[in-house]
């Protein structure tokens, strides 16, 4: 038998020649008798053309269904020129079938299998093997094995190897619940699956390797959102004898490699850079979108002196008063302005005070704002100056808590860059968000936590901070920002036994406690560890941000709900009561 030809590796080269091809039938017409099919494999689509006059192959031809799957023989023909599709790759020519075997019937699938499908996303969920074949999903999975692969050969061009660590772990304190797996030969004892292989790659530095990476699946039992899976894939690297602008450099090279393999496009490297108070006061978020301006102007001062408690209070109580300068947005409607006001509400935010500058050489009069009557003309002017207003601007106020002011005016400056159309869709802007606090406060349990993980290094010169001031310090991390979102992120880390023992001691991490859950680990820094950094790329977050869709379950072949379920499978599900037993589990009863 001759071989297969894809249904790609057609064109008018190869009229006249036989050929075979096996696919899925997408589409079954009869013209005036004769039956035209589309036959598609993951290459292409290639019509092919059934006639009359061969009686047994036409009708079974005419009894092809959607999705049945064939293999074609026939002869590769010029369509008329009536008939040419310039928008098919194989639109030149179609294939005269002299043999149809029907390989496998196909029952009617629950939604049609082409691009503008719209079936919901749970029902496509529910047949994920049937959603995959449809053109933009293979396309979609075709993008992340060419991505995959250039950070591979990427990372092997630079020395680095590709390891594998384990899945049934002790836990990896990330920040996230794990997801846990009971032991059968240590009834009462779990493994818990990897949040990341931080610890590990820590080890295999210590272990000689000097670079690694792995394309590692992470798991990480926390609230789902559209960028968020609880399994999840890593571009995970580690390097030894490195500082900081080491590890950035090669993470630079290996994002531009898979975006060239993605898109085409070759980045600008070095990125920008922001620290992180910088971010916070400026954008209000640790992951700023630099597309656009529109930055925050900080006016708690000024509100100190003012009647107006809504403001005057969060800027004597430690909160933060802020103003979001829109350039032009005095044509924003009422309406307009009542959405972002819900907006901000999600945030927390109790209101979204505004003033539209009407006419800046007349103040008050010439200020429309619910709160102009609240604030001294003075004031007002100050307000002005610092942003640098201009008849026709609007200036949104955020007052209150300073975590609830960032994220209500930073997701709003983001909003309005949107709406306002700020930039162009397809521009990419990366940043580097450095100079992380090492410890953020956490209120529930009064004590201090690790931003990054703990095994972060702190700046070297921040370290005195360590018992005086541990909120002051600053961490040798640093994330990867792409148009606002947090793609990648990693650390300097301790390389120290006594200096990794003394910041788990500041959070409020006992000796005994240490020792029970990373002991190997400082033991290993007591054997020769070098110094080492690394970081991870998030590829799902990747790969949504190149395709432009919102969801990273796009992009992930097999994803869970919101819900953490598998809808196809239909995990999680119950065991069997034997299977319990046997790992000394009993069902509760709930
Ligand atoms: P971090 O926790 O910042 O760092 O994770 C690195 C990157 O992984 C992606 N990511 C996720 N993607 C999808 N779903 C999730 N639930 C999810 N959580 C994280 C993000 C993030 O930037 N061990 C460290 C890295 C290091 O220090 O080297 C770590 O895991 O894009
Ligand atoms: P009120 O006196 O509560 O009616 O508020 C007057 C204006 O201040 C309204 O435009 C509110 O949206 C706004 N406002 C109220 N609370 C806040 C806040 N915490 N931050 C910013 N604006 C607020």
């Amino acid at each position: 038998m001759i071989e297969r030809t894809r249904c790609s590796d057609f064109s008018a080269a190869n009229i006249g020649q036989q050929v075979r091809l096996n696919g899925w039938v997408q589409t079954n017409r009869d013209h005036g008798g004769v039956t035209f099919i589309d036959v598609r494999d993951r290459f292409g689509l290639v019509q092919i053309v059934a006639h009359p006059d061969t009686p047994e192959v036409h009708l079974l031809a005419q009894s092809l269904r959607q999705q049945d799957v064939v293999e074609v023989t026939g002869k590769v023909i010029a369509r008329s020129p009536e008939t040419v599709n310039a928008k098919l790759a194989t639109g030149e020519i179609e294939v005269s079938v002299t043999h149809i075997h029907v390989q496998n019937r196909a029952k009617t699938p629950p939604f049609t299998l082409d691009d503008d499908c719209d079936a919901g996303e749970q029902h496509r969920l529910e047949y994920r093997y049937l959603d995959l074949r449809r053109p933009v999903m293979q396309r979609r999975m075709v993008l992340r094995h060419k991505v995959t692969h250039a950070a591979r050969n990427f990372l092997d061009s630079q020395s680095f190897l590709e390891i594998e660590t384990p899945i049934l772990n002790k836990s990896t304190p990330e920040g996230a619940r794990d997801y846990l797996v009971p032991s059968r030969t240590y009834p009462g004892s779990c493994f818990a699956l990897p949040q990341s292989p931080q610890i590990f790659k820590q080890l295999l530095m210590v272990a000689g390797m000097d670079r690694y990476f792995q394309i590692a699946r992470c798991f990480r039992d926390e609230d789902l959102r559209a960028d968020r899976q609880p399994e999840f894939t890593q571009v995970d690297l580690e390097m030894s004898f490195v500082d900081q602008e080491d590890v950035m450099r090669v993470a630079e090279g290996l994002i531009s490699a898979m975006l060239k393999a993605g898109l085409g496009v070759k980045l600008d490297t070095p990125f920008a850079r922001i620290n992180y108070h910088e971010a916070m006061d400026k954008y209000g978020l640790d992951k700023p979108d630099m597309r656009f301006g529109l930055p925050h102007t900080d006016i708690s001062d000024l509100m100190r002196k003012v009647e107006f408690k809504v403001f005057r209070e969060p800027a004597e109580k430690g909160g933060l008063v802020k103003v979001l300068h829109v350039p032009g947005g005095a044509s924003l409607s009422r309406k307009q302005i009542d959405d972002y006001t819900k907006f901000v509400g999600i945030y927390g935010a109790k209101g979204l005070a505004w003033i539209k500058v009407n006419d800046i050489t007349n103040i008050p009069d010439g200020l429309q704002s619910p709160i102009v009557k609240f604030l001294p003309e003075d004031v007002l002017r100050e307000i002005l100056d610092r942003v640098n207003a201009a008849n026709g601007d609007l200036l949104f106020f955020g007052a209150g808590d300073a975590k609830v002011v960032n994220d209500a005016l930073g997701n709003l400056r983001n909003e309005l860059g949107r709406d306002l159309k700020l930039y162009e869709e397809k521009a990419h802007s990366f940043v580097w968000v450095v100079d992380f606090p090492m410890f953020g406060w956490n209120a529930d349990e009064k004590r201090l936590e690790a931003l990054h993980h703990p095994f972060t290094a702190p700046v070297a010169e921040d370290m005195s901070l360590l018992r005086s001031e541990p909120l002051a310090m600053r961490s040798q991390a640093y994330d990867l920002v792409w148009n606002g979102t947090e793609i990648g992120g990693g650390s300097i880390r301790i390389h120290d036994q006594e200096m990794q023992a003394a910041v788990f001691d500041a959070m409020g991490i006992s000796e005994t406690e240490a020792q029970s859950k990373f002991g190997f680990l400082l033991d290993a820094l007591q054997y020769g560890a070098p110094p080492h950094g690394g970081l991870a790329f998030g590829l799902d977050r990747v790969l949504a941000l190149m395709l432009g869709t919102d969801s990273i379950r796009d992009v992930i072949p097999f994803p869970k709900t919101q819900r953490a379920a598998d809808l196809m499978c239909q995990a999680p599900s119950e065991v069997s009561d034997a299977q319990l037993q046997e790992l000394g589990l009993r069902r509760s009863r709930l």
